[in-house]
């Protein structure tokens, strides 16, 4: 708390939580916490160093942070330059903000890809002792065997060792090709491919259809939104943030 900072609701009302006549209900009601103690009404915090909890999840108040959710095509690679000239995803998110990518994808791989300037937020989402479920949905040829499906379950061998228990579940199966949903809380290069490969079934088509708490929904290749309040909050809950 700091007594030259601005006034709580009005910083809580540009984080977009709602009017400042309904935040000084919620700070009456005790239910907005500073830096971990209670607040009271006429408090000033200062947006950069505060940190403010409503109902016990965190608000980003920095208001210069944005958050995308990009739904990449398929031959879009997410480095930051291409010797070859490809187009990269970040091209296709239009901010004015310098932002990069949470974690990457394969270029053929599709679906959802965060883009930020939350380096807290990217932190917590790619360090592997957070376990963040990411889910795929992968397109396979013939059908895919039960017992393939219980190895993936369970963990195959990688090279680069063994793959933690993931969740598994045939969407649909049959002589033209099988749809697989694969949660994984790791992130290693290729993972998913590699663990297709290791079952005898290589991946045809790769969609990422979620990264924690954040899914494609209608969201048309090759476009992007911004993330709402809630969303964001939602993702640093799951983080632990
Ligand atoms: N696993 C893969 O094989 N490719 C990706 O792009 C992401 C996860």
């Amino acid at each position: 708390m700091t007594p030259e900072g601005e006034r709580l609701q009005k910083v809580l009302a540009r984080a977009g939580v709602g009017s400042r006549r309904a935040i000084e209900e919620l700070i009456t009601a005790g239910r907005i916490r500073v830096n971990g103690r209670r607040a009271e009404l006429g408090v000033r915090v200062d947006p950069t160093k505060d940190e403010v909890e409503v109902d016990g999840s965190r608000v980003p108040l920095d208001t210069d942070l944005v958050h995308f959710v990009l739904n990449k095509p398929e031959g879009v690679i997410v480095t930051a330059d291409d010797p070859h000239g490809r187009n990269t995803a970040l091209e296709l998110v239009d901010t004015e903000h310098r932002v990069w990518t949470v974690g990457r994808l394969d270029a053929g791989t599709e679906g959802v890809l965060l883009v930020t300037n939350d380096g807290a937020l990217t932190q917590a989402l790619t360090h592997p002792s957070r376990e963040i479920p990411k889910t795929y949905v992968a397109h396979v040829g013939g059908t895919i065997p039960n017992k393939a499906l219980d190895l993936l379950a369970r963990g195959v061998e990688l090279d680069d060792g063994p793959t933690a228990p993931a969740t598994v579940k045939a969407l649909q199966k049959g002589p033209q090709g099988s749809l697989v949903e694969i949660t994984i809380t790791e992130g290693r290069n290729r993972q998913v491919r590699r663990m297709f490969e290791a079952v005898g079934y290589p991946v045809k088509r790769l969609v990422r259809t979620s990264v924690a708490t954040v899914s494609l929904g209608r969201l048309r290749p090759g476009t992007f939104r911004r993330l709402g309040l809630e969303e964001v909050r939602s993702l640093y809950r799951a983080c632990g943030l």
